[in-house]
């Protein structure tokens, strides 16, 4: 049965580039496929990234950053498949997603970018200079009136494009003069971008200060009403999570994530977490925000990323992870066999994901005198093989026993009873 923390989907507004009809309607843009592909060793192929987009899609993703299209033929190549597969493909609410590249804030990069989305239905363009005083000066070299006029010349170019839905990015925006962002993101609202995306780019800025930057940016950019704010929360201090939710309590309406967090160094705001956390507690802390995600298709979109990058999960990662509805300690076990949300905030069903067994319990050396209440024959039963585990296996050196070494153990004839 779905948890009690979590109230039932919502039907998702109509898409409008640069509006939400519902103000408590939470955009998710997910960007695996380009944030999340620049994790060291996670490269995909064409045919990798197309089955990713698709169940970006099945999970209800606003938008999909399908890419960067000029960093390669390849990317390019894969942009425009999945624009016009998945983004001319209906999903399971009746949503077409919208399909994004990226680009720097140049001609080429821009228009390579619309070649490549162009065939979807809801084709988005995302470019990106650098606002930060270091970056203008060692990386850029250039001037702030330089990185302004560039900024506001190549939105209006994507516009001419044909364009009608242009995202923006002040890269840096963490550690940028507040001032030179507000004068900037003014800019490109008035050149023609719908979406401002404001990138804690080194993970620097605790919630607190994230949240008081979203609310800064609301409250003094000229024309700011007329656009989607977003977050884009690097995980450098492990924070990109709680600062994606500080960003959307402060006012963002779209927010960018990847699949199992991976990304550029220490990865991006995980998926699973913000939409868990916006579901589990949208309606009583954020006042009343909720998502088009279906959490069913999570644990799929999950193994799916894992698989295909290799990059694997540690097993108490957040939602995820091998360990996210275990129970080892003997009073969590009680506690589980009594009622499970003694100790489980979300269903594992809610996520799309099966109980291994009825408790989600798992024999290991804290409660290995542990054998009153468990319901499965099997978990009772194996409390008498405890012993016998031990002797052959010494099990204080055996760290976990599985319900699948269980079940091969019980079946061998040397630990019949
Ligand atoms: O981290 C970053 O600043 C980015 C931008 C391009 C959005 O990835």
């Amino acid at each position: 049965a779905p948890s009690p923390a979590a109230p039932p989907r919502r039907r998702r507004p109509q898409y409008i580039p640069n509006h939400i009809p519902d103000p408590s309607y939470v955009r998710i843009f997910d960007t695996t496929l380009r944030d999340g592909e620049q994790s060291p060793g996670a490269t995909l192929t064409s045919k990798e990234k197309l089955d990713v987009a698709r169940q970006l899609s099945k999970l209800g993703v606003d938008i999909i950053e399908a890419g960067f299209p000029a960093a390669s033929k390849d990317d390019f190549e894969a942009v425009k498949t999945i624009a016009k597969q998945v983004g001319n493909a209906v999903d399971e609410d009746g949503y077409v997603p919208v399909i994004c590249g990226l680009s720097r804030c140049n001609e080429k990069d821009i228009r390579t970018a619309w070649e490549a989305v162009k065939y979807a239905k809801r084709p988005r363009i995302h470019t990106f200079i650098a606002t930060s005083e270091i970056h203008m000066q060692y990386k850029l070299r250039k001037s702030k009136e330089e990185v302004l006029e560039i900024a506001r010349s190549m939105v209006k170019f994507a516009r001419s494009l044909g364009c009608d839905d242009v995202e923006f990015s002040p890269e840096d925006a963490g550690r940028s003069d507040r001032e030179f962002l507000y004068q900037i993101l003014g800019e490109v609202i008035k050149a023609g971008a719908t979406t401002l995306n404001i990138p804690d780019t080194v993970g620097i800025t605790l919630p607190s200060e994230f949240g008081r930057l979203i609310a800064d940016i609301k409250a003094n950019t000229p024309g700011i009403e007329n656009v989607i704010i977003s977050t884009h929360c690097q995980n450098d201090l492990g924070l990109s999570t709680a600062n994606t939710l500080a960003g959307a309590h402060a006012g963002a309406r779209q927010l960018e994530v990847t699949v199992n967090g991976i990304g550029e160094r220490a990865g991006n705001a995980s998926l699973e977490e913000v939409v868990m956390a916006i579901k589990c507690r949208g309606e009583h802390v954020l006042g009343g925000l909720y998502t088009g995600i279906n959490p069913k298709h999570i644990t799929m979109a999950s193994k799916m990323v894992e698989e295909y990058t290799g990059l694997q999960l540690q097993p108490h990662k957040a939602i995820v992870g091998a360990n996210a509805f275990a129970h080892e300690s003997g009073i969590h076990q009680d506690g589980m066999l009594k009622h499970k949300g003694t100790y489980e905030i979300i269903s594992p069903e809610d996520i799309g994901l099966e109980r291994s067994n009825d408790a989600g319990i798992v024999l290991g050396k804290l409660r290995s005198s542990y054998q009153n209440g468990l319901k499965l024959n099997f978990m009772r039963d194996a409390g008498r093989y405890l012993a016998r585990l031990k002797s052959h296996f010494g099990l204080a050196n055996y760290e976990r026993v599985t319900d699948a070494d269980l079940i091969a153990l019980v079946s061998d004839e040397v630990f019949q009873p």
